[in-house]
């Protein structure tokens, strides 16, 4: 590419008093004037921060990015965006996620930048990021910053799934708090995000299964070297990538969307997987709406956890994502291109599986049963959502009556009350925690078993709700509810005692009134939408779209390209 076709030649390469200013600025850096002469500058968009702890080592994740983008010519710009710390953030990382895109999208505009390099690591990060860059579509790479080391206690493996595990056996009273305290340090005892295939996972492994990594992304641990290298690799790729001009929609086409569908069944990625690519889809101007999801011919090969046995460490150490597939070669599109330029197959083609018990075969997998299952029916017109392979079979169909919470805090208060109305048949029902009824959308789908089941041994039951639930989480939990309660769905007239329909072979879940009597209880409703006053959460409920959308902004479909209008120097 000439010299004059970059696009921060705009700034750095013009004459007079304007390229005075956009040099002389950055030269106060220690920046010699040859790295601005035409060299392709390089963004990398950094999501450090100590309040974001799976991205903590992203400063020196970006350094190795900048070894590889100076070795292959380019000149590298490393700028922060707002961080989401999946642990700390309250209410909710999701409240921020539309947010941080933004932050990211006029981040890469107003800027001098002809690529960039996004460093995503905790759940929310990945799709902020991806999705902001969407709406510029400059040449864009992913660099996820690793799961963490396999955690150690007492003598067994642990990763964030275990939470679950530990609070309901400390609920249950067999685990003391200094157990409990002990076990906090021995999770999480390397940099990374979290080690199962939980959302932050997911993600990685929707890059790479899009194309929008280079091989092997999704796995590597973050302590681990070869995370430096591939940070390295994907610095020097970029620069290249501007040279070609390979921009964001020409790698995330609808056949990349299907792919990255396909692998997320097969590696039985997190719920959230839905919301996030719906809402990527929408920016890049894909169409893809929830009846894409459902994926009955893709059975489950990646025996990880929450719904397997084994850890992201060891899924690298058995062949990583390019290994799994492999496996699916048959049924993905194997000629979508990918950052690299060239067709997603030669990213796995020629990986190795190193551990059959880790990376099934389609003819021996770990469970037929795998992916995403949209449910719909009179309570979820536009759908919900529920993970088999993370489900009890026996309640996948399922009638019980209705126990019905009308919002977190009325949960909170009567989930373990001695008194609650409850059977191990009962179905959970939650409400008001969908996008505008809590702003944000929390993960709380996945509600704890009553206390009093609990002591009785009951380990699942069926859950609703139109909120999300962790991807670290499981059980037979119908998630997104869509339209949620909060805007006067039908969850917003379940009562106690009313029978619900689950049936997710068959792709049901039925509240058992008549339409007349639901159109009655409709008209009762009173608003339920506590709408905040002012500031970003008053934007946030005033332009969430529902999940079935993905929980995008209205306003923030599409994109608006790298193109900078108007100039005021
Ligand atoms: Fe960051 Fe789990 S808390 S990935």
């Amino acid at each position: 590419m000439e010299k004059q076709q970059l696009r921060s030649q705009q700034w750095f390469g013009k004459k007079g008093k304007d390229g005075f200013i956009y040099r002389a600025w950055m030269k106060n850096q220690g920046i010699p004037a040859h790295e601005l002469q035409g060299k392709p500058v390089i963004g990398i968009c950094n999501t450090w921060s100590e309040l974001t702890p799976c991205n903590a080592h992203f400063r020196e994740l970006a350094e190795s990015v900048k070894h590889g983008i100076y070795e292959a010519g380019g000149f590298p710009v490393e700028f922060p965006v707002m961080s989401l710390g999946e642990t700390l953030i309250k209410p909710t990382a999701m409240l921020y996620r539309n947010l941080v895109s933004m932050d990211v999208e006029e981040s890469i505009r107003a800027n001098p930048l002809d690529g960039v390099v996004l460093l995503c690591g905790c759940d929310k990060t990945t799709p902020a990021l991806v999705m902001g860059a969407c709406s510029v579509n400059l040449p864009t790479i992913v660099v996820s910053g690793g799961p963490m080391l396999t955690g150690k206690y007492r003598g067994h493996d642990i990763s964030t799934s275990d939470v679950w595990r530990f609070s309901e056996a400390y609920r249950a009273g067999k685990m003391s708090d200094e157990e409990l305290f002990t076990a906090e340090a021995c999770m999480t005892r390397s940099r990374g995000h979290c080690a199962v295939m939980g959302t932050a996972s997911t993600m990685a492994c929707m890059v790479e299964s899009l194309g929008l990594s280079l091989p092997e992304n999704a796995a590597i641990p973050a302590a681990d070297s070869r995370r430096k290298v591939l940070a390295h690799l994907s610095g020097s790729r970029i620069v290249e990538m501007v040279k070609e001009n390979l921009v964001l929609s020409d790698v995330l086409t609808r056949r990349a969307f299907e792919n990255a569908v396909i692998v997320n069944a097969a590696i039985g990625g997190s719920t959230n997987f839905v919301i996030h690519l719906l809402a990527i889809a929408a920016r890049i101007g894909v169409d893809l709406s929830m009846d894409d999801f459902n994926t009955d011919n893709i059975p489950l090969l990646a025996n990880l956890q929450p719904s397997g046995k084994y850890f992201m460490e060891d899924f690298y150490y058995a062949g990583g994502l390019p290994a799994l597939m492999k496996e699916l070669h048959n049924v993905l599109n194997s000629s979508t291109i990918t950052v690299s330029g060239k067709p997603i197959a030669e990213n796995y083609l020629k990986s190795e599986c190193f551990n059959r018990e880790m990376i099934a075969t389609m003819d021996n997998p770990i469970n037929e049963i795998a992916g995403i299952v949209v449910v719909k029916g009179n309570l979820c017109e536009n759908g919900a959502v529920l993970k088999p392979s993370a489900a009890s079979p026996a309640l996948m169909k399922h009638t019980g009556r209705a126990v019905v919470f009308e919002n977190i805090e009325d949960y909170k208060a009567k989930i373990d009350d001695p008194n609650l109305d409850v059977d191990e048949n009962s179905i959970l029902v939650l409400k008001n925690v969908g996008p505008k009824g809590y702003p944000g959308m929390p993960e709380v789908g996945n509600m704890s078993i009553p206390k009093k089941l609990l002591d009785k041994g009951v380990t699942d039951m069926v859950r609703i709700s139109d909120g999300r639930m962790s991807g670290t989480g499981f059980g037979t939990v119908v998630l997104h509810v869509s339209p949620e309660a909060a805007i006067g769905g039908t969850l917003a007239v379940v009562q106690n005692g009313d029978i619900i329909k689950l049936d997710v072979a068959a792709g049901v879940l039925h509240l058992e009134l008549s339409d007349a009597e639901i159109i009655e209880r409709k008209n009762q409703l009173k608003a339920h939408v506590n709408l905040s006053s002012r500031g970003y959460t008053w934007l946030y409920q005033t332009h969430v779209e529902q999940a079935h959308l993905g929980a995008d902004f209205d306003f923030l479909r599409g994109g608006s390209g790298s193109e900078v209008l108007r100039d005021s120097h």
